[in-house]
Protein backbone atom coordinates (compact mmCIF):
# COMPACT_ATOMS: atom_id res chain seq x y z
CA UNK A 1 0.00 0.00 0.00
CA UNK A 2 1.20 3.22 -1.04
CA UNK A 3 1.26 6.30 1.70
CA UNK A 4 1.14 9.58 0.53
CA UNK A 5 2.55 12.81 1.70
CA UNK A 6 -0.38 13.92 3.13
CA UNK A 7 -1.64 17.48 3.95
CA UNK A 8 -0.60 19.23 7.58
CA UNK A 9 -4.28 19.36 8.52
CA UNK A 10 -5.02 15.91 7.62
CA UNK A 11 -2.33 14.69 9.81
CA UNK A 12 -3.48 16.74 12.68
CA UNK A 13 -7.04 14.95 11.97
CA UNK A 14 -5.61 11.42 11.03
CA UNK A 15 -7.21 9.39 13.76
CA UNK A 16 -4.74 6.96 16.29
CA UNK A 17 -5.66 4.44 13.79
CA UNK A 18 -4.20 5.52 11.10
CA UNK A 19 -6.27 7.48 7.61
CA UNK A 20 -8.22 4.55 7.66
CA UNK A 21 -9.31 3.70 10.87
CA UNK A 22 -12.17 1.79 11.40
CA UNK A 23 -15.51 2.87 12.81
CA UNK A 24 -14.88 1.29 16.57
CA UNK A 25 -10.67 1.96 16.58
CA UNK A 26 -11.61 5.90 15.61
CA UNK A 27 -14.03 5.84 19.14
CA UNK A 28 -10.65 4.01 21.14
CA UNK A 29 -8.55 7.33 21.44
CA UNK A 30 -8.79 10.24 23.62
CA UNK A 31 -6.92 13.98 23.51
CA UNK A 32 -7.04 13.13 27.65
CA UNK A 33 -3.59 13.85 28.97
CA UNK A 34 -1.95 11.53 31.09
CA UNK A 35 -0.87 12.05 34.43
CA UNK A 36 2.82 12.36 33.46
CA UNK A 37 2.08 15.03 31.05
CA UNK A 38 -0.09 17.44 33.52
CA UNK A 39 0.87 20.81 34.72
CA UNK A 40 -1.96 20.19 37.48
CA UNK A 41 -0.44 16.66 38.88
CA UNK A 42 1.20 16.71 41.85
CA UNK A 43 5.03 15.78 41.20
CA UNK A 44 4.67 12.86 43.58
CA UNK A 45 1.90 11.16 41.52
CA UNK A 46 4.12 11.93 38.22
CA UNK A 47 7.16 10.18 40.42
CA UNK A 48 4.97 7.43 41.48
CA UNK A 49 4.15 6.82 37.40
CA UNK A 50 8.09 7.09 36.35
CA UNK A 51 8.89 4.28 39.27
CA UNK A 52 6.32 2.10 38.24
CA UNK A 53 7.70 2.19 34.71
CA UNK A 54 10.72 1.69 35.62
CA UNK A 55 10.18 -1.22 37.78
CA UNK A 56 8.17 -2.64 35.01
CA UNK A 57 10.84 -2.28 32.20
CA UNK A 58 13.53 -4.11 34.99
CA UNK A 59 11.28 -6.44 35.82
CA UNK A 60 10.03 -7.73 32.38
CA UNK A 61 13.70 -7.30 30.82
CA UNK A 62 11.70 -3.91 28.19
CA UNK A 63 15.43 -1.90 29.22
CA UNK A 64 17.67 -4.13 28.27
CA UNK A 65 15.74 -5.33 24.97
CA UNK A 66 15.64 -1.43 24.13
CA UNK A 67 18.86 -1.26 24.66
CA UNK A 68 19.84 -4.41 22.73
CA UNK A 69 18.03 -3.33 20.10
CA UNK A 70 19.74 0.16 19.93
CA UNK A 71 22.98 -1.42 20.08
CA UNK A 72 22.48 -3.99 17.04
CA UNK A 73 21.40 -0.89 15.15
CA UNK A 74 24.85 0.32 15.99
CA UNK A 75 26.92 -2.50 15.06
CA UNK A 76 29.11 -0.83 12.55
CA UNK A 77 29.80 2.29 14.20
CA UNK A 78 32.89 1.85 16.86
CA UNK A 79 32.19 5.27 18.97
CA UNK A 80 28.52 5.73 18.82
CA UNK A 81 26.97 8.87 19.48
CA UNK A 82 23.15 8.38 20.88
CA UNK A 83 20.68 10.80 21.93
CA UNK A 84 17.66 9.37 24.18
CA UNK A 85 14.59 11.08 24.20
CA UNK A 86 11.88 11.26 26.45
CA UNK A 87 14.05 8.98 28.76
CA UNK A 88 11.79 9.40 32.02
CA UNK A 89 14.00 7.38 34.39
CA UNK A 90 17.33 6.94 32.39
CA UNK A 91 17.21 3.24 32.91
CA UNK A 92 17.62 2.52 29.00
CA UNK A 93 20.55 5.08 29.17
CA UNK A 94 21.88 2.92 31.61
CA UNK A 95 22.07 0.21 30.04
CA UNK A 96 23.31 1.49 26.84
CA UNK A 97 26.38 3.24 28.74
CA UNK A 98 26.93 -0.32 30.36
CA UNK A 99 26.48 -2.61 27.45
CA UNK A 100 28.96 -0.97 25.59
CA UNK A 101 31.99 0.61 26.35
CA UNK A 102 32.99 3.55 24.40
CA UNK A 103 29.11 4.83 23.62
CA UNK A 104 28.48 8.43 24.69
CA UNK A 105 25.05 9.19 25.39
CA UNK A 106 23.22 12.47 25.87
CA UNK A 107 20.27 11.54 27.91
CA UNK A 108 17.04 13.89 27.78
CA UNK A 109 13.19 14.34 28.70
CA UNK A 110 11.31 17.54 28.43
CA UNK A 111 9.74 17.39 31.63
CA UNK A 112 12.87 19.56 34.11
CA UNK A 113 11.54 17.06 37.24
CA UNK A 114 12.69 13.70 35.48
CA UNK A 115 15.51 15.77 34.00
CA UNK A 116 16.55 16.72 37.55
CA UNK A 117 15.96 13.19 39.17
CA UNK A 118 18.08 12.04 36.11
CA UNK A 119 21.21 14.45 36.87
CA UNK A 120 20.92 13.95 40.48
CA UNK A 121 21.64 10.04 39.97
CA UNK A 122 24.57 8.01 38.49
CA UNK A 123 24.03 9.34 34.84
CA UNK A 124 24.91 12.93 35.84
CA UNK A 125 28.22 11.78 37.30
CA UNK A 126 29.19 9.11 33.94
CA UNK A 127 32.00 10.08 32.25
CA UNK A 128 30.41 9.36 28.69
CA UNK A 129 27.11 11.09 29.51
CA UNK A 130 25.32 13.98 29.33
CA UNK A 131 21.96 14.87 30.77
CA UNK A 132 19.91 17.89 29.60
CA UNK A 133 16.08 19.49 29.10
CA UNK A 134 15.16 18.55 25.11
CA UNK A 135 12.04 18.08 23.33
CA UNK A 136 11.74 15.92 20.66
CA UNK A 137 9.64 17.85 19.05
CA UNK A 138 12.08 20.55 18.31
CA UNK A 139 15.68 19.02 19.27
CA UNK A 140 18.09 21.51 20.68
CA UNK A 141 21.11 20.22 18.67
CA UNK A 142 22.78 20.42 15.02
CA UNK A 143 21.96 18.51 12.21
CA UNK A 144 24.00 15.09 11.66
CA UNK A 145 24.94 15.16 15.96
CA UNK A 146 24.15 11.09 16.50
CA UNK A 147 24.32 8.45 15.15
CA UNK A 148 20.75 6.83 16.90
CA UNK A 149 18.36 8.78 18.43
CA UNK A 150 16.07 6.29 20.47
CA UNK A 151 12.42 7.60 21.85
CA UNK A 152 10.94 4.71 23.87
CA UNK A 153 7.20 4.51 25.38
CA UNK A 154 7.14 8.37 24.75
CA UNK A 155 5.77 8.65 20.93
CA UNK A 156 1.88 7.97 22.07
CA UNK A 157 2.39 11.41 24.28
CA UNK A 158 1.96 13.39 21.29
CA UNK A 159 -0.29 14.43 18.56
CA UNK A 160 -0.11 13.61 15.12
CA UNK A 161 1.28 16.84 14.37
CA UNK A 162 4.39 16.49 17.79
CA UNK A 163 4.44 13.26 16.01
CA UNK A 164 5.46 13.87 12.81
CA UNK A 165 7.77 16.61 14.01
CA UNK A 166 9.24 14.19 16.21
CA UNK A 167 10.01 11.79 12.59
CA UNK A 168 11.48 15.00 11.07
CA UNK A 169 13.45 16.52 13.85
CA UNK A 170 14.97 12.57 15.18
CA UNK A 171 16.48 12.23 11.17
CA UNK A 172 17.90 15.66 10.81
CA UNK A 173 19.91 15.05 14.34
CA UNK A 174 20.89 11.74 13.78
CA UNK A 175 21.46 9.24 11.13
CA UNK A 176 18.72 6.60 12.57
CA UNK A 177 15.55 7.29 14.35
CA UNK A 178 14.70 4.41 16.62
CA UNK A 179 10.80 4.50 18.03
CA UNK A 180 9.49 2.24 20.77
CA UNK A 181 6.43 2.05 21.77
CA UNK A 182 3.19 -0.15 22.66
CA UNK A 183 1.28 -1.73 19.79
CA UNK A 184 -1.90 -0.80 18.83
CA UNK A 185 -4.02 -4.11 18.72
CA UNK A 186 -6.70 -4.29 16.37
CA UNK A 187 -9.94 -3.16 17.58
CA UNK A 188 -11.84 -5.91 18.99
CA UNK A 189 -8.50 -7.20 20.76
CA UNK A 190 -7.73 -3.17 22.20
CA UNK A 191 -11.34 -3.62 23.66
CA UNK A 192 -10.05 -6.53 25.77
CA UNK A 193 -6.99 -4.58 27.09
CA UNK A 194 -8.87 -1.34 28.19
CA UNK A 195 -11.70 -3.95 29.93
CA UNK A 196 -8.80 -5.53 32.14
CA UNK A 197 -7.03 -1.91 32.93
CA UNK A 198 -10.38 0.11 33.34
CA UNK A 199 -11.40 -1.22 37.06
CA UNK A 200 -7.89 0.07 38.56
CA UNK A 201 -7.62 2.85 36.26
CA UNK A 202 -9.53 5.33 39.20
CA UNK A 203 -7.24 4.16 41.76
CA UNK A 204 -3.94 3.16 40.40
CA UNK A 205 -1.68 6.52 38.37
CA UNK A 206 0.29 3.91 36.63
CA UNK A 207 -2.81 2.40 35.32
CA UNK A 208 -4.36 5.53 34.97
CA UNK A 209 -1.30 6.65 32.61
CA UNK A 210 -1.18 3.01 30.55
CA UNK A 211 -5.49 3.41 29.68
CA UNK A 212 -4.75 6.41 28.11
CA UNK A 213 -1.24 5.40 26.52
CA UNK A 214 -3.70 2.56 25.02
CA UNK A 215 -6.07 4.60 23.64
CA UNK A 216 -3.31 7.20 22.28
CA UNK A 217 -0.95 4.94 20.61
CA UNK A 218 -0.47 5.17 17.06
CA UNK A 219 -1.01 1.74 14.62
CA UNK A 220 1.21 0.67 12.07
CA UNK A 221 -0.93 2.11 9.26
CA UNK A 222 -0.61 6.02 11.26
CA UNK A 223 3.05 5.21 11.71
CA UNK A 224 3.49 5.45 8.15
CA UNK A 225 1.49 8.44 7.31
CA UNK A 226 3.47 10.07 9.64
CA UNK A 227 6.93 9.37 8.34
CA UNK A 228 5.33 9.86 4.62
CA UNK A 229 4.11 13.16 6.03
CA UNK A 230 7.76 13.91 7.10
CA UNK A 231 9.61 12.75 4.00
CA UNK A 232 11.42 9.84 5.91
CA UNK A 233 11.78 6.06 5.00
CA UNK A 234 10.15 3.86 7.44
CA UNK A 235 10.76 0.33 8.39
CA UNK A 236 8.58 -1.52 10.90
CA UNK A 237 9.23 -4.47 13.05
CA UNK A 238 7.14 -6.32 16.19
CA UNK A 239 3.98 -5.25 17.27
CA UNK A 240 0.78 -6.88 18.80
CA UNK A 241 2.30 -8.93 21.52
CA UNK A 242 5.70 -7.12 21.70
CA UNK A 243 6.44 -3.64 21.52
CA UNK A 244 6.50 -1.87 18.34
CA UNK A 245 9.71 -0.80 16.30
CA UNK A 246 10.07 1.83 13.45
CA UNK A 247 13.50 2.63 12.61
CA UNK A 248 13.08 6.35 10.22
CA UNK A 249 16.09 7.31 7.88
CA UNK A 250 16.46 10.68 5.81
CA UNK A 251 14.86 9.01 2.24
C1 LIG B 1 6.14 6.77 29.57
S1 LIG B 1 7.58 7.75 29.80
C2 LIG B 1 8.83 6.71 29.05
C3 LIG B 1 10.12 6.68 29.85
C4 LIG B 1 11.20 5.77 29.29
N1 LIG B 1 11.61 6.20 27.96
C5 LIG B 1 10.82 4.31 29.27
O1 LIG B 1 11.11 3.63 28.26
O2 LIG B 1 10.27 3.80 30.26
C6 LIG B 1 7.35 9.00 28.59
C7 LIG B 1 8.33 10.14 28.72
O3 LIG B 1 8.21 10.97 27.55
C8 LIG B 1 8.44 12.30 27.97
N2 LIG B 1 7.94 13.21 26.94
C9 LIG B 1 6.66 13.56 26.68
N3 LIG B 1 6.63 14.46 25.68
C10 LIG B 1 7.92 14.67 25.28
C11 LIG B 1 8.54 15.49 24.30
N4 LIG B 1 7.83 16.31 23.52
N5 LIG B 1 9.89 15.45 24.20
C12 LIG B 1 10.62 14.65 24.99
N6 LIG B 1 10.10 13.87 25.96
C13 LIG B 1 8.76 13.87 26.09
C14 LIG B 1 7.73 12.39 29.31
O4 LIG B 1 8.19 13.49 30.08
C15 LIG B 1 8.09 11.03 29.92
O5 LIG B 1 9.25 11.09 30.70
Amino acid sequence: MAYMATSTADIAAMPRGGPRASCLDRLLQTDRLEYLDRDDVDQRVKRSVVRALEWTGDMFGNHEKFAAISLDLLAEVPDPRILELGAGHGSVSRRLLANHPTAHVTVTDVDPAAVAAMADGELGDHPRAVVRAMDATDIDADDGSFDLALFALSFHHLSPAQAAAVFAEGTRVARTLLIIDLPRPPAPLHLLRLATMLPLAPLVPFVHDGVISSLRCYSPSALRALAAHAGVALELRGGLTTPQIAIARRA
